[in-house]
């Protein structure tokens, strides 16, 4: 045993001397330097850097996203960074940092891109599970906020998101284990005599930012100014932030690199070069090593900007309009402003007239053709297929829709760049679309494991392959995607269309919402949209049969339909084989209860269940789909109920459904239409 000893040593001095031979060799030529937490890159090589998703090296720059939408790129330098205080020799008792590095962002358009870029100090180079957009691969839904995260982000945000209270679509912002900023500010920089001068990110022009920390000071600040040859630091920072790194940041261990995301646009985020020192200042940048004439070059390849929104309108509606009639023209223009102004804070939605995210050509490929092999369903929109995206690899199930009409195209189109903002555990991800002619293609993630609807109704009555405990966590993950649609998101998003055969499942059989393609969408607060029903029958609330008027408490009408035909496994409606009568399966679920025992309208198949969740979801299923929409559950409480934090409440009993809560004029309407509102709907649907 002690002979092997000192060959492992030998070995692994060997191996040492490979590892420092390997680097100073790769220093020789990359031009890094690194020592004691010091290091310095006047162009990439790929050299050191850990990189993942769209990050790549090419030309002597760092590209963290390739100008594809909705992916992420990541760019680490490969070794920690042991911020101990005496890792380092002379340095202060708590650790200081100091880094600077020259950036571009190339989007699609000189004024817009999306999302932008962050330089990173985390405690992992590992953020796979981080999400694209306005999460800048940095975080996601869940893990936003949380302390144990130990990240800090410079973010340069080129898109204003209200969901993270961003200021405006061209800021620099702190960042502590969240993507709300706890200090932002345009961005921009201040000349020696104290003025203010803006800087655009996304001019494509290459600029330097400079983030110091201090630890005697506890003070975070960040500068940026325009990259010219020998820059120098404007004296006074842009953002300055009192807080203790070693609270947020581990001591041993810290990644130090870059992130990037992209979202509907598809843009280029890249790094020219970049110093980061532990104990003192950065190094400064050899600006003759940089590829700034490749970004320039880069710059100048990038098409033409699309014209705006505003001239489109004038040229191609308003004038023709005009010509015609002035009275006419007014009334429509203010019609159209009208209706524009509730997208407008989106900023995107001059992408109707941009390229799309996707071209015909590659889902011709990935569908073969959109032959019959790979389609997956037809429904009321047009027909899915499955495809596997050409570049990505990527599984996605295509959706082919065919608008009526021209204005059907643009608001459809106009929605659908609103809702490829929405990212949640429990949606089905919008990925992006195409326009082909009279066609509108959506790109959605592929869900391998179907829809819901299909193991409920099963042509064997005998088995099931979905248990109790999946059925529930079905139900409460539809609660928490509707939840987010309702209140968690920026702005108010009605489904529309909530149903078995909208809910797919993923690979871990997760329940995703899907199909917005009826959703419309408005700012919280504001009125819903008034337009015609949509909707599937059996879902559809008496009111919105009755005023055409989608609400949040539409949505819960349908969703609790939902729960209770999981539990029972029935159509919303049926006939019954024996004697021809309309059965409402709500009517079906209150005869239970009333008869002394909710349970017993439980699919019979299950045999796992626990009674109290059973009582629990019917129960909720009816208060849910109750006749008046004032009585119904809010989506919050809804949430709150099945994960029981909150009792249903004890006066909902049988007989409450029909009295309680229903306001005069909604019982009279009630009586004047059906004796029960379910089987009352029935005569519509027959
Ligand atoms: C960091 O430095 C300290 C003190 O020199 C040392 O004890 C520790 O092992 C180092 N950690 C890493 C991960 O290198
Ligand atoms: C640390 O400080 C000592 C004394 O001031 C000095 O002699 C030494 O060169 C310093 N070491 C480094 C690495 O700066
Ligand atoms: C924060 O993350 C940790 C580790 O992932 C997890 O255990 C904890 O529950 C999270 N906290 C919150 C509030 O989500
Ligand atoms: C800087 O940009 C902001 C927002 O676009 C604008 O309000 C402000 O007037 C600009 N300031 C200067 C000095 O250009
Ligand atoms: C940060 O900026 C302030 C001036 O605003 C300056 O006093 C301080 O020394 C700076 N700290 C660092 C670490 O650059
Ligand atoms: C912090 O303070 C110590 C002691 O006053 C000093 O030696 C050190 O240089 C200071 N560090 C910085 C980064 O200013
Ligand atoms: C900073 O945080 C660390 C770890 O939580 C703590 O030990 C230290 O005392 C804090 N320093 C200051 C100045 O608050
Ligand atoms: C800076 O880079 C240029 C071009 O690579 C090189 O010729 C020059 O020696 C470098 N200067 C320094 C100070 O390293
Ligand atoms: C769901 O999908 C996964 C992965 O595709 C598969 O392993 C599993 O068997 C599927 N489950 C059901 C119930 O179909
Ligand atoms: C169907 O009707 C018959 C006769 O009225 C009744 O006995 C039976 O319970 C009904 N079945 C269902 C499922 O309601």
């Amino acid at each position: 045993m002690n002979m092997n000893r000192p060959f492992f040593l030998h070995l692994q001095y060997l191996l040492l001397i490979l590892v420092l031979l390997q680097l100073f060799i790769s220093l020789a030529v990359v031009g890094a330097s690194a020592d004691g937490g010091e290091f310095t890159f006047n162009g990439f090589s790929g050299n050191d850097l850990t990189m993942d998703g769209e990050a790549s090296v090419t030309n002597g720059l760092l590209e963290l996203t390739s100008g594809r939408a909705q992916l992420k790129g990541h760019a680490f330098y490969t070794f920690p960074l042991n911020f101990t205080s005496d890792a380092v020799p002379n340095r202060s008792s708590i650790p200081s940092f100091s880094t600077t590095f020259v950036f571009a962002i190339i989007g699609q358009y000189d004024d817009l891109s999306g999302h932008g870029l962050a330089f990173v100090l985390s405690s992992t180079k590992e953020l796979f599970t981080a999400l694209p957009a306005q999460f800048l691969g940095l975080l996601n839904t869940w893990n936003n906020g949380n302390a144990s995260n130990r990240l800090l982000a410079i973010e340069l945000d080129t898109i204003q998101n209200s969901e993270f209270g961003d200021i405006d679509d061209n800021h620099i912002g702190i960042d502590i284990n969240s993507l709300e900023s706890l200090e932002s500010h345009t961005t921009g920089y201040y000349t020696s005599d104290g003025e203010f001068h803006n800087l655009s990110l996304v001019s494509r022009k290459p600029m330097q930012v400079w983030v110091d920390y201090d630890s005697n000071q506890s003070m975070l600040n960040v500068t940026i100014a325009p990259y010219f040859l020998s820059s120098t630091k404007p004296s006074r920072p842009l953002l300055s932030y009192i807080f203790n790194s070693s609270a947020v940041l581990p001591n041993t261990a810290v990644y130090a690199g870059f992130s990037s995301a992209t979202g509907t646009l598809n843009s280029k985020h890249y790094v020219l070069g970049w110093s980061f020192n532990l104990n003192g200042e950065a190094a400064a940048l050899n600006y003759s090593a940089l590829s700034v004439e490749t970004i320039q070059e880069l710059a100048q390849q990038v098409p033409a900007p699309a014209p705006r929104n505003h001239k489109i309108l004038i040229c191609k509606v308003l004038l023709p309009i005009a010509a015609i009639s002035i009275l006419v023209s007014a009334a429509l223009v203010k019609v159209y402003v009208k209706r524009r102004l509730q997208v407008r804070r989106t900023k995107v939605e001059w992408q109707e007239y941009g390229p799309p995210s996707f071209t015909y050509k590659n889902l011709l490929a990935a569908t073969n053709g959109f032959s019959d092999k790979m389609l997956l369903g037809r429904g009321g929109f047009g027909s899915v297929y499955k495809g596997v995206l050409p570049i990505s690899k990527h599984m996605a199930a295509i959706k082919r829709v065919s608008p009526e009409s021209r204005q059907g195209m643009k608001e459809f189109v106009a929605e659908i760049i609103i809702l490829g903002h929405l990212r949640h555990r429990n949606l089905v991800q919008l990925l992006g679309y195409c326009r082909h002619k009279q066609q509108l293609l959506l790109v959605y993630d592929y869900m391998p494991n179907g829809s819901l609807d299909s193991y409920l109704h099963t042509q064997d009555h005998r088995t099931t392959n979905l248990c109790w405990a999946q059925r529930f966590h079905i139900i409460k993950g539809i609660a928490s995607g509707l939840f987010y649609l309702h209140e968690d998101w920026e702005q108010v998003v009605i489904h529309r269309d909530i149903k078995t055969s909208n809910v797919l499942l993923d690979g871990e059989m997760n329940a995703r919402l899907g199909d917005f393609g009826l959703a419309r969408s408005h700012d919280h607060g504001a009125d819903a949209h008034t337009t015609h029903v949509a909707g599937t029958w059996g879902y559809i609330a008496p009111e919105l049969a009755r005023l055409e008027k989608a609400t949040k408490a539409t949505d819960i009408f349908a969703f609790g339909v939902l729960m209770m035909e999981v539990t029972c496994a029935r159509r919303p409606f049926w006939v019954n084989n024996t004697d021809g009568e309309p059965l409402a399966l709500a009517d079906w679920v209150l005869a239970a209860w009333q008869g002394g025992s909710i349970t017993d309208a439980v699919d019979p198949r299950l045999d796992d269940y626990v009674d109290e969740e059973i009582e629990l979801v019917l129960k909720l299923g009816l208060l849910c789909s109750h006749p008046s929409p004032n009585a119904r559950s809010f989506t919050r409480l809804v949430m709150q109920y099945l994960q029981r934090d909150a009792p249903l409440p004890s006066d909902f009993q049988p007989n409450s459904l029909m009295i309680n809560g229903v306001g005069q004029d909604e019982m009279h309407d009630q009586r004047a239409m059906s004796e029960s509102q379910w089987t009352g709907l029935i005569a519509l649907l027959v």
